[in-house]
């Protein structure tokens, strides 16, 4: 299953509600989304369910045929509701036909370089979600970094070897609380990607958040089939509670399991993230499109099409599109959202 629902604020200009990013080439030629889809092919995967706005539809059918996958279904959400009536709706549909099938839940927009170390983490993963288990993957964290979830693993798991038992799960500490958790040297970082049977997955989203499932499943009764698509009702859906799985579920359910992976992860959320992972020049600069640098070092300077030139400075981040422009020091990447809310409301 896989989560294409979210706007990808701090990419902007490059993402847009129109366009967010996870429909971007943002590392290689493939875009976030298909590389996603991509980890899950062949013999031992069944067809992706992709959950995504209603507005994206033809752009997820038409890049998920164009990459070749085959079978996918399409949920189709009305307007956004955070992850949990997303993963609801999956579940709920996986379940209709086997809800002791175990889903792959993973964001659309990570990116992962070791896809051995993925799917051999994967499947120990299983194992524990056969076993009633919700699995997180847990990778090592590197900065206190608050737009995450923290998690404590605890003794292996019996019943599934190299999983362990999650004994407790913080989404987003403050910026205190991050620094603590990353110096006692223990928590990992959730990947945002879950491992479960849609049986399991029901059971605890109905346990916690009763409400996302009575109006998610609602939804799905309403919903319009047609071909790969199913569009869910729009009342019902849009009565669901905006929360997230993390807050829904994960901070709360006793059955979490966490398998600790080195996964070469990174979250591409920030253009910061994106130069970090990016292929560097000998000055450390990370340069996509028609771009032309002279004594610039340690910068990110991405084009969609407009020459642009950049002489003489050091750490910042350069963005051209059609239509926009962003400059700013790389430090400052998380400040985009400001802009990005600054902007809404000016219309
Ligand atoms: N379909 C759908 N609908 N997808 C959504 C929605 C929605 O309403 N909202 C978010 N998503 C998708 C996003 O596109 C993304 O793929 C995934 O769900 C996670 O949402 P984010 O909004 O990016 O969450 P986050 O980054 O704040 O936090 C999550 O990911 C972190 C790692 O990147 C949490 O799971 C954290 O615990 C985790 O560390
Ligand atoms: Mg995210």
């Amino acid at each position: 299953m896989i989560l294409s629902g979210g706007t990808g604020t701090r990419l902007w200009p490059l993402s847009r509600e129109g366009y967010p990013k996870q429909f971007w080439p943002l590392l290689g030629s493939e875009t976030m989304l298909q590389q996603t889809a991509g980890r899950a092919m062949g013999a031992e995967f069944a067809p992706a369910v992709v959950v995504c706005n209603e507005a994206h539809r033809f752009l997820v059918a038409e890049q998920l045929r164009e990459a070749k996958v085959e079978g996918a279904r399409i949920l189709l959400e009305p307007a956004g509701r955070n992850s949990a009536p997303a993963i609801a709706a999956a579940a709920l549909l996986v379940a209709e036909q086997s809800p002791e099938d175990v889903i792959w839940v993973k964001a659309a927009d990570a990116a992962i370089t070791d896809v051995p170390a993925l799917h051999a983490a994967l499947a120990r993963a299983v194992v524990a979600a056969q076993a009633g288990r919700i699995v997180t993957f847990g990778m090592r964290p590197t900065a206190p970094e608050t737009g995450y979830g923290y998690i404590e693993p605890g003794a292996e798991l019996a019943e599934a070897p190299g999983v362990m038992r999650l004994e407790r799960f913080i989404e987003k500490p403050d910026a205190a609380k991050a620094a603590d958790l990353l110096a006692d040297g223990r928590h990992l970082w959730n990947s945002g990607m879950f491992v479960a049977t849609a049986a399991t997955l029901l059971a605890e989203l109905e346990r916690f958040a009763p409400e996302v499932v009575r109006s998610v499943t609602a939804a799905i009764a309403e919903a319009k089939r047609d071909l790969d698509f199913v569009r869910l009702g729009a009342q019902a859906f849009g009565a669901a509670p905006a929360i997230s799985i993390d807050y829904a579920v994960m901070e709360k359910t006793s059955l979490a399991a966490v398998v600790p992976a080195d996964i070469g992860w990174s979250d591409l959320g920030s253009w910061a993230a994106l130069w970090e992972v990016g292929e560097k020049d000998g000055r450390g600069n990370v340069v996509s499109g028609p771009v032309s640098l002279v004594d610039a070092e340690g910068c990110l300077v991405r084009s969609e099409g407009i020459l642009t030139g950049v002489v003489g400075l050091k750490d910042v981040v350069i963005v051209t599109t059609d239509d926009a422009v962003l400059a700013m020091p790389r430090d400052r990447a998380q400040d985009v959202k400001r802009l990005v809310d600054q902007l809404r409301r000016s219309g």
